[in-house]
Protein backbone atom coordinates (compact mmCIF):
# COMPACT_ATOMS: atom_id res chain seq x y z
CA UNK A 1 0.00 0.00 0.00
CA UNK A 2 1.13 3.82 -1.27
CA UNK A 3 2.26 5.95 1.72
CA UNK A 4 3.33 9.64 1.85
CA UNK A 5 6.56 11.09 3.58
CA UNK A 6 6.42 14.41 4.40
CA UNK A 7 9.00 16.78 6.07
CA UNK A 8 7.71 19.02 8.06
CA UNK A 9 8.38 23.03 7.84
CA UNK A 10 7.91 24.42 4.01
CA UNK A 11 6.14 27.48 4.02
CA UNK A 12 3.77 26.91 0.78
CA UNK A 13 4.17 29.29 -2.05
CA UNK A 14 3.17 29.95 -5.53
CA UNK A 15 0.14 28.51 -7.91
CA UNK A 16 -2.17 25.56 -7.56
CA UNK A 17 -5.29 24.33 -9.59
CA UNK A 18 -8.38 23.14 -8.51
CA UNK A 19 -9.72 20.02 -9.79
CA UNK A 20 -13.41 19.70 -10.69
CA UNK A 21 -15.71 18.55 -7.76
CA UNK A 22 -15.95 14.64 -6.60
CA UNK A 23 -18.90 15.12 -4.77
CA UNK A 24 -20.78 16.62 -8.32
CA UNK A 25 -19.71 14.45 -10.87
CA UNK A 26 -20.94 11.00 -8.97
CA UNK A 27 -24.14 12.96 -9.55
CA UNK A 28 -23.73 14.05 -13.01
CA UNK A 29 -22.80 10.33 -13.66
CA UNK A 30 -25.70 9.03 -12.08
CA UNK A 31 -28.05 11.72 -14.00
CA UNK A 32 -26.49 9.85 -16.80
CA UNK A 33 -28.61 6.74 -16.69
CA UNK A 34 -32.13 8.63 -17.18
CA UNK A 35 -31.11 8.95 -20.73
CA UNK A 36 -29.89 7.00 -23.65
CA UNK A 37 -27.25 9.43 -24.23
CA UNK A 38 -24.34 9.93 -24.91
CA UNK A 39 -24.19 12.84 -21.73
CA UNK A 40 -20.73 13.85 -21.38
CA UNK A 41 -19.12 15.37 -18.37
CA UNK A 42 -15.49 17.75 -18.46
CA UNK A 43 -13.43 19.08 -15.97
CA UNK A 44 -13.91 15.05 -14.00
CA UNK A 45 -10.81 14.74 -11.72
CA UNK A 46 -9.40 11.58 -11.49
CA UNK A 47 -9.84 9.88 -8.38
CA UNK A 48 -10.45 6.35 -7.41
CA UNK A 49 -14.53 7.67 -6.68
CA UNK A 50 -14.94 7.92 -10.10
CA UNK A 51 -13.12 4.99 -11.25
CA UNK A 52 -15.33 3.07 -9.04
CA UNK A 53 -18.54 4.66 -10.19
CA UNK A 54 -17.55 3.90 -13.76
CA UNK A 55 -17.01 0.30 -13.01
CA UNK A 56 -20.55 0.14 -11.68
CA UNK A 57 -21.99 1.82 -14.67
CA UNK A 58 -20.25 -0.46 -16.84
CA UNK A 59 -21.52 -2.97 -14.73
CA UNK A 60 -24.85 -2.45 -15.28
CA UNK A 61 -24.33 -2.10 -19.30
CA UNK A 62 -23.32 1.37 -19.32
CA UNK A 63 -21.27 2.88 -21.76
CA UNK A 64 -18.29 4.85 -20.67
CA UNK A 65 -15.93 6.37 -22.69
CA UNK A 66 -13.24 8.39 -21.30
CA UNK A 67 -11.56 10.97 -23.23
CA UNK A 68 -8.46 13.32 -22.69
CA UNK A 69 -6.82 11.20 -19.94
CA UNK A 70 -10.01 10.98 -18.19
CA UNK A 71 -11.00 14.37 -18.41
CA UNK A 72 -14.00 13.87 -20.58
CA UNK A 73 -16.66 11.02 -19.81
CA UNK A 74 -19.40 10.58 -22.01
CA UNK A 75 -22.24 7.85 -20.86
CA UNK A 76 -24.49 6.16 -22.63
CA UNK A 77 -27.16 4.06 -20.69
CA UNK A 78 -29.51 1.77 -22.92
CA UNK A 79 -32.46 0.49 -22.51
CA UNK A 80 -30.75 -3.26 -21.64
CA UNK A 81 -29.19 -1.34 -18.49
CA UNK A 82 -29.77 -3.90 -15.93
CA UNK A 83 -30.35 -1.97 -12.69
CA UNK A 84 -28.01 -3.97 -10.22
CA UNK A 85 -25.56 -2.26 -8.13
CA UNK A 86 -23.49 -5.40 -6.54
CA UNK A 87 -21.91 -5.22 -3.07
CA UNK A 88 -18.51 -5.25 -4.12
CA UNK A 89 -18.74 -1.73 -5.45
CA UNK A 90 -21.49 -0.30 -3.25
CA UNK A 91 -19.52 -0.67 -0.33
CA UNK A 92 -16.39 0.76 -1.31
CA UNK A 93 -18.63 4.18 -1.62
CA UNK A 94 -21.15 4.94 0.02
CA UNK A 95 -22.63 7.00 -2.83
CA UNK A 96 -23.25 4.92 -5.09
CA UNK A 97 -26.38 5.06 -3.49
CA UNK A 98 -26.90 7.43 -6.05
CA UNK A 99 -27.94 5.25 -8.73
CA UNK A 100 -30.96 4.14 -7.17
CA UNK A 101 -33.25 7.33 -7.70
CA UNK A 102 -32.70 7.28 -11.40
CA UNK A 103 -33.15 3.82 -12.36
CA UNK A 104 -36.46 3.27 -10.48
CA UNK A 105 -36.93 6.63 -12.38
CA UNK A 106 -36.29 4.97 -15.78
CA UNK A 107 -36.58 1.50 -15.27
CA UNK A 108 -39.19 1.08 -12.78
CA UNK A 109 -37.45 -1.04 -10.62
CA UNK A 110 -33.70 -1.18 -9.04
CA UNK A 111 -31.51 -3.58 -6.54
CA UNK A 112 -28.90 -1.69 -5.11
CA UNK A 113 -26.58 -3.13 -1.89
CA UNK A 114 -27.16 -0.87 0.97
CA UNK A 115 -24.32 0.90 1.61
CA UNK A 116 -21.93 -0.54 4.63
CA UNK A 117 -21.39 0.67 7.38
CA UNK A 118 -19.05 3.92 7.31
CA UNK A 119 -16.56 4.93 9.99
CA UNK A 120 -17.84 8.31 10.08
CA UNK A 121 -20.81 7.69 11.70
CA UNK A 122 -24.19 5.59 10.85
CA UNK A 123 -24.82 7.45 7.87
CA UNK A 124 -28.06 5.77 7.10
CA UNK A 125 -30.19 5.86 3.86
CA UNK A 126 -33.45 6.02 5.41
CA UNK A 127 -34.84 9.09 3.97
CA UNK A 128 -33.87 8.40 0.60
CA UNK A 129 -36.22 5.03 0.79
CA UNK A 130 -39.26 7.27 2.39
CA UNK A 131 -39.20 9.51 0.20
CA UNK A 132 -39.62 6.70 -2.98
CA UNK A 133 -42.05 5.49 -0.74
CA UNK A 134 -43.77 8.72 -0.66
CA UNK A 135 -43.51 8.60 -4.42
CA UNK A 136 -45.27 5.21 -4.78
CA UNK A 137 -42.45 2.83 -4.63
CA UNK A 138 -42.41 -0.09 -3.25
CA UNK A 139 -39.24 -1.02 -0.98
CA UNK A 140 -38.02 -4.13 0.65
CA UNK A 141 -34.37 -4.81 1.89
CA UNK A 142 -33.75 -8.20 0.98
CA UNK A 143 -30.48 -10.06 1.78
CA UNK A 144 -28.54 -6.99 2.15
CA UNK A 145 -29.57 -5.28 -0.85
CA UNK A 146 -32.50 -2.36 -1.39
CA UNK A 147 -35.00 -3.69 -3.62
CA UNK A 148 -37.46 -0.94 -4.95
CA UNK A 149 -40.56 -1.55 -7.71
CA UNK A 150 -42.78 1.29 -9.17
CA UNK A 151 -44.48 1.22 -12.32
CA UNK A 152 -45.16 4.95 -12.13
CA UNK A 153 -43.48 7.37 -9.61
CA UNK A 154 -46.01 10.10 -8.01
CA UNK A 155 -45.15 13.40 -8.00
CA UNK A 156 -44.99 14.12 -3.33
CA UNK A 157 -44.61 15.69 -1.04
CA UNK A 158 -41.90 15.11 0.62
CA UNK A 159 -40.14 16.60 4.08
CA UNK A 160 -36.71 15.92 5.21
CA UNK A 161 -36.00 15.75 8.97
CA UNK A 162 -32.71 16.06 8.29
CA UNK A 163 -30.75 18.43 5.09
CA UNK A 164 -29.44 15.41 3.22
CA UNK A 165 -27.14 16.27 0.09
CA UNK A 166 -27.22 12.94 -1.43
CA UNK A 167 -30.86 12.14 -0.45
CA UNK A 168 -32.19 15.41 -2.03
CA UNK A 169 -29.81 14.75 -5.00
CA UNK A 170 -31.14 10.91 -5.57
CA UNK A 171 -34.48 11.99 -4.86
CA UNK A 172 -34.66 14.76 -7.78
CA UNK A 173 -33.29 12.14 -10.10
CA UNK A 174 -36.16 9.91 -9.02
CA UNK A 175 -38.80 13.00 -9.84
CA UNK A 176 -37.63 13.83 -13.34
CA UNK A 177 -40.13 11.44 -14.81
CA UNK A 178 -42.73 11.28 -11.66
CA UNK A 179 -45.97 11.93 -12.68
CA UNK A 180 -46.91 15.67 -11.37
CA UNK A 181 -45.02 17.98 -8.89
CA UNK A 182 -42.78 16.70 -6.15
CA UNK A 183 -41.81 19.05 -3.71
CA UNK A 184 -38.47 18.54 -1.47
CA UNK A 185 -38.94 20.39 1.69
CA UNK A 186 -35.60 21.24 4.05
CA UNK A 187 -33.78 20.04 0.92
CA UNK A 188 -30.07 20.02 1.08
CA UNK A 189 -28.63 23.43 -0.52
CA UNK A 190 -24.94 22.31 -1.04
CA UNK A 191 -23.77 23.73 -4.13
CA UNK A 192 -23.19 20.29 -5.86
CA UNK A 193 -27.30 20.01 -5.55
CA UNK A 194 -27.52 23.50 -7.54
CA UNK A 195 -25.00 21.98 -9.65
CA UNK A 196 -27.16 18.77 -10.36
CA UNK A 197 -30.33 20.62 -10.68
CA UNK A 198 -28.89 22.94 -13.43
CA UNK A 199 -27.44 19.94 -15.48
CA UNK A 200 -31.08 18.15 -15.20
CA UNK A 201 -32.70 21.22 -16.64
CA UNK A 202 -29.88 21.79 -19.50
CA UNK A 203 -31.25 17.83 -20.12
CA UNK A 204 -34.78 19.07 -20.20
CA UNK A 205 -35.76 18.47 -16.89
CA UNK A 206 -38.54 21.26 -14.76
CA UNK A 207 -37.28 21.99 -11.72
CA UNK A 208 -36.56 24.92 -9.43
CA UNK A 209 -35.53 25.82 -5.84
CA UNK A 210 -32.38 24.28 -6.25
CA UNK A 211 -30.33 26.19 -3.21
CA UNK A 212 -33.04 27.20 -1.24
CA UNK A 213 -34.82 24.65 1.33
CA UNK A 214 -37.87 23.71 -1.17
CA UNK A 215 -36.69 21.99 -4.50
CA UNK A 216 -40.09 22.13 -7.07
CA UNK A 217 -39.74 19.34 -9.91
CA UNK A 218 -42.67 19.38 -11.95
CA UNK A 219 -42.39 15.55 -14.04
CA UNK A 220 -41.55 15.59 -17.68
CA UNK A 221 -41.70 12.62 -20.32
CA UNK A 222 -38.22 12.96 -21.49
CA UNK A 223 -35.23 14.33 -21.30
CA UNK A 224 -32.40 14.70 -23.98
CA UNK A 225 -28.38 14.57 -23.64
CA UNK A 226 -26.06 17.38 -23.13
CA UNK A 227 -22.95 18.61 -21.67
CA UNK A 228 -22.07 19.96 -18.82
CA UNK A 229 -19.01 21.07 -16.98
CA UNK A 230 -18.04 20.05 -13.29
CA UNK A 231 -17.78 22.77 -10.68
CA UNK A 232 -14.89 23.09 -8.91
CA UNK A 233 -13.95 21.15 -5.57
CA UNK A 234 -14.71 23.46 -2.77
CA UNK A 235 -13.64 20.65 0.08
CA UNK A 236 -10.13 20.45 -2.15
CA UNK A 237 -9.60 24.26 -2.86
CA UNK A 238 -10.62 24.83 0.88
CA UNK A 239 -7.76 22.13 1.85
CA UNK A 240 -5.26 24.24 0.40
CA UNK A 241 -6.55 27.42 1.78
CA UNK A 242 -6.23 25.86 5.38
CA UNK A 243 -2.39 24.46 4.27
CA UNK A 244 -1.60 27.96 3.08
CA UNK A 245 -2.93 29.73 6.17
CA UNK A 246 -1.39 27.21 8.50
CA UNK A 247 2.74 27.27 7.06
CA UNK A 248 2.51 31.07 7.39
CA UNK A 249 2.40 30.24 3.13
CA UNK A 250 1.42 32.60 0.08
CA UNK A 251 -0.65 30.97 -2.69
CA UNK A 252 -2.82 31.40 -5.30
CA UNK A 253 -5.58 29.30 -5.90
CA UNK A 254 -6.48 28.60 -9.45
CA UNK A 255 -10.16 27.87 -9.84
CA UNK A 256 -10.86 28.56 -6.56
CA UNK A 257 -14.95 28.33 -5.86
CA UNK A 258 -14.88 31.80 -2.99
CA UNK A 259 -18.41 31.92 -2.91
CA UNK A 260 -18.80 28.48 -1.95
CA UNK A 261 -16.31 28.74 0.82
CA UNK A 262 -17.93 31.55 3.04
CA UNK A 263 -18.20 29.50 6.31
CA UNK A 264 -14.53 28.62 6.20
CA UNK A 265 -13.53 31.95 5.08
CA UNK A 266 -14.78 33.71 7.72
CA UNK A 267 -12.64 31.38 10.12
CA UNK A 268 -9.72 31.43 8.30
CA UNK A 269 -9.86 35.45 8.46
CA UNK A 270 -10.73 35.14 12.39
CA UNK A 271 -7.10 33.18 12.66
CA UNK A 272 -5.21 35.18 11.07
CA UNK A 273 -5.18 34.63 7.23
CA UNK A 274 -5.63 36.98 4.56
CA UNK A 275 -7.88 36.00 1.31
CA UNK A 276 -7.98 38.41 -1.43
CA UNK A 277 -10.53 37.54 -4.45
CA UNK A 278 -7.67 38.16 -7.94
CA UNK A 279 -8.49 38.08 -11.19
CA UNK A 280 -5.78 34.39 -11.68
CA UNK A 281 -7.38 33.05 -8.88
CA UNK A 282 -7.91 33.23 -4.34
CA UNK A 283 -4.90 34.63 -2.69
CA UNK A 284 -4.53 33.20 0.32
CA UNK A 285 -1.29 34.66 2.78
CA UNK A 286 -1.00 32.96 6.26
CA UNK A 287 0.07 34.58 9.14
CA UNK A 288 2.06 33.36 12.75
CA UNK A 289 0.87 32.35 15.44
CA UNK A 290 -2.65 31.23 14.00
CA UNK A 291 -4.90 32.53 16.22
CA UNK A 292 -7.29 29.55 17.99
CA UNK A 293 -11.17 29.91 16.01
CA UNK A 294 -13.93 27.69 17.39
CA UNK A 295 -15.89 25.56 14.82
CA UNK A 296 -19.42 24.11 14.76
CA UNK A 297 -19.87 22.29 11.26
CA UNK A 298 -23.06 22.80 9.70
CA UNK A 299 -25.22 21.91 6.40
CA UNK A 300 -24.67 24.45 3.85
CA UNK A 301 -24.57 26.88 3.90
CA UNK A 302 -22.91 26.38 7.27
CA UNK A 303 -19.42 25.32 8.16
CA UNK A 304 -18.67 21.85 6.05
CA UNK A 305 -18.04 18.65 7.67
CA UNK A 306 -15.85 17.86 5.14
CA UNK A 307 -13.10 20.58 6.24
CA UNK A 308 -13.26 19.58 10.20
CA UNK A 309 -10.44 17.62 10.19
CA UNK A 310 -7.92 20.03 7.85
CA UNK A 311 -9.13 23.06 10.27
CA UNK A 312 -8.50 21.01 13.61
CA UNK A 313 -4.72 20.11 12.09
CA UNK A 314 -4.17 23.74 11.88
CA UNK A 315 -5.69 24.24 15.41
CA UNK A 316 -3.22 21.72 16.78
CA UNK A 317 -0.54 24.52 16.89
CA UNK A 318 -3.02 28.33 17.27
CA UNK A 319 -1.96 30.49 20.14
CA UNK A 320 -5.18 29.56 22.73
CA UNK A 321 -8.17 26.89 23.01
CA UNK A 322 -10.66 25.84 20.30
CA UNK A 323 -13.48 24.00 20.53
CA UNK A 324 -14.85 22.03 17.54
CA UNK A 325 -18.23 20.72 17.64
CA UNK A 326 -19.26 18.25 14.70
CA UNK A 327 -23.07 18.25 14.46
CA UNK A 328 -22.92 16.40 11.09
CA UNK A 329 -21.94 13.12 11.63
CA UNK A 330 -21.89 11.54 15.38
CA UNK A 331 -18.41 9.78 14.66
CA UNK A 332 -15.82 11.94 12.47
CA UNK A 333 -13.19 12.38 15.03
CA UNK A 334 -10.85 9.60 13.77
CA UNK A 335 -8.10 11.93 13.20
CA UNK A 336 -7.87 12.94 17.04
CA UNK A 337 -5.86 9.94 18.24
CA UNK A 338 -3.66 10.40 15.46
CA UNK A 339 -3.07 14.09 15.68
CA UNK A 340 -2.60 12.97 19.68
CA UNK A 341 0.13 10.73 18.68
CA UNK A 342 2.01 13.99 16.72
CA UNK A 343 2.08 16.01 20.03
CA UNK A 344 -1.30 17.83 19.68
CA UNK A 345 -3.73 18.36 22.70
CA UNK A 346 -7.19 17.45 22.00
CA UNK A 347 -9.82 16.40 24.27
CA UNK A 348 -13.03 14.80 22.85
CA UNK A 349 -16.52 15.22 24.77
CA UNK A 350 -19.01 14.21 22.96
CA UNK A 351 -19.34 15.70 20.10
CA UNK A 352 -17.04 18.75 20.82
CA UNK A 353 -13.19 18.60 20.43
CA UNK A 354 -11.35 20.89 22.41
CA UNK A 355 -8.08 21.52 20.66
CA UNK A 356 -5.32 23.44 23.14
CA UNK A 357 -2.55 24.51 20.85
CA UNK A 358 0.45 23.35 21.21
CA UNK A 359 4.30 24.63 20.33
CA UNK A 360 5.37 22.32 18.40
CA UNK A 361 3.88 18.87 16.95
CA UNK A 362 6.17 16.24 15.86
CA UNK A 363 5.99 13.95 12.82
CA UNK A 364 5.07 10.35 13.45
CA UNK A 365 4.08 7.35 11.67
CA UNK A 366 0.46 7.98 11.45
CA UNK A 367 -2.67 6.28 9.61
CA UNK A 368 -5.22 7.83 7.56
CA UNK A 369 -8.83 6.26 8.41
CA UNK A 370 -11.12 8.02 6.23
CA UNK A 371 -11.01 10.94 3.00
CA UNK A 372 -10.80 13.97 4.98
CA UNK A 373 -9.21 12.45 8.17
CA UNK A 374 -6.19 11.92 5.97
CA UNK A 375 -5.95 15.00 4.54
CA UNK A 376 -5.83 16.49 8.18
CA UNK A 377 -2.54 14.27 8.91
CA UNK A 378 -1.28 15.46 5.73
CA UNK A 379 -1.32 18.72 7.11
CA UNK A 380 -0.07 18.47 10.16
CA UNK A 381 2.95 16.40 8.66
CA UNK A 382 3.47 19.93 6.71
CA UNK A 383 3.82 22.18 10.29
CA UNK A 384 5.32 19.18 12.34
CA UNK A 385 8.81 18.71 13.17
CA UNK A 386 10.66 16.21 11.37
CA UNK A 387 9.34 13.37 9.15
CA UNK A 388 5.07 12.15 8.92
CA UNK A 389 4.43 8.78 7.28
CA UNK A 390 0.71 8.61 6.75
CA UNK A 391 -0.06 5.17 5.60
CA UNK A 392 -3.59 3.73 3.99
CA UNK A 393 -3.72 6.93 1.63
CA UNK A 394 -5.88 4.90 -0.69
CA UNK A 395 -8.47 7.09 1.70
CA UNK A 396 -7.01 10.48 0.02
CA UNK A 397 -7.11 8.97 -3.07
CA UNK A 398 -10.69 8.36 -3.16
CA UNK A 399 -10.59 12.49 -3.32
CA UNK A 400 -7.47 14.56 -4.30
CA UNK A 401 -6.36 14.48 -7.46
CA UNK A 402 -2.41 14.20 -6.92
CA UNK A 403 -2.26 15.52 -3.59
CA UNK A 404 1.14 14.96 -3.44
CA UNK A 405 2.09 16.62 -6.51
CA UNK A 406 0.13 19.60 -6.04
CA UNK A 407 1.52 20.35 -2.68
CA UNK A 408 5.03 19.21 -3.72
CA UNK A 409 4.74 22.50 -6.75
CA UNK A 410 3.90 24.50 -3.62
CA UNK A 411 7.12 23.88 -2.16
CA UNK A 412 6.06 21.19 -0.06
CA UNK A 413 8.70 18.24 1.17
CA UNK A 414 6.46 15.33 0.27
CA UNK A 415 6.51 11.96 -1.34
CA UNK A 416 4.67 8.89 -2.29
CA UNK A 417 6.43 5.69 -1.77
CA UNK A 418 4.91 3.03 -3.77
CA UNK A 419 4.50 -0.61 -1.44
C1 LIG B 1 -22.55 14.11 1.40
C2 LIG B 1 -21.15 14.21 0.84
C3 LIG B 1 -20.12 14.11 1.97
C4 LIG B 1 -20.43 15.14 3.07
C5 LIG B 1 -21.89 15.04 3.50
C6 LIG B 1 -22.28 16.16 4.46
C7 LIG B 1 -21.38 13.28 -1.39
C8 LIG B 1 -21.08 12.15 -2.32
N1 LIG B 1 -20.95 13.13 -0.12
O1 LIG B 1 -22.68 12.82 2.00
O2 LIG B 1 -18.83 14.38 1.42
O3 LIG B 1 -19.61 14.88 4.18
O4 LIG B 1 -22.77 15.13 2.36
O5 LIG B 1 -22.03 17.39 3.91
O6 LIG B 1 -21.93 14.28 -1.79
N2 LIG B 1 -28.91 11.00 7.22
C9 LIG B 1 -29.92 10.25 7.75
N3 LIG B 1 -30.71 9.52 6.91
C10 LIG B 1 -30.51 9.51 5.57
C11 LIG B 1 -29.46 10.26 5.03
C12 LIG B 1 -28.68 11.02 5.87
O7 LIG B 1 -30.12 10.25 8.96
O8 LIG B 1 -31.26 8.81 4.86
C13 LIG B 1 -28.03 11.81 8.10
C14 LIG B 1 -26.58 11.35 8.10
O9 LIG B 1 -26.35 10.30 9.00
C15 LIG B 1 -25.87 12.63 8.52
C16 LIG B 1 -26.72 13.72 7.89
O10 LIG B 1 -27.97 13.12 7.58
O11 LIG B 1 -25.89 12.77 9.91
C17 LIG B 1 -26.16 14.34 6.64
O12 LIG B 1 -25.75 13.31 5.76
P1 LIG B 1 -25.87 13.43 4.18
O13 LIG B 1 -26.05 14.85 3.79
O14 LIG B 1 -26.86 12.46 3.69
O15 LIG B 1 -24.43 12.94 3.71
P2 LIG B 1 -24.11 12.23 2.35
O16 LIG B 1 -25.09 12.67 1.32
O17 LIG B 1 -23.92 10.78 2.58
Amino acid sequence: MDKLIIEGGNRLVGEVQVSGAKNAVLPLMAASLLIDGPNTVTNVPRLKDIETFKKLLRRMGCEVASENKGETLKISAPDSVKPEAPYELVKTMRASILVLGPLVSRFKRARVSLPGGCTIGARPVNLHLTGLQKMGADVAIEHGYIVVKAARLKGAKISFDIPTVTGTENLMLAAVFADGRTTIENAAREPEVVALAEALVKMGADISGAGTERIRVEGVSELKPASHRVIPDRVEAGTFMVASAMTKGNTLIKDCPLGHLEALTEKLEAAGAEIREEPEGVNVTGDWPVRSVDIKTRPYPGFPTDMQAQMMAMMTRASGLSVITEEVFENRFMHVGELKRMGADITVDGRNAIVKGVERISGAPVMATDLRASASLVLAGLVADGITEVSRIYHLDRGYEGIEKKLGSLGANIKRVKR
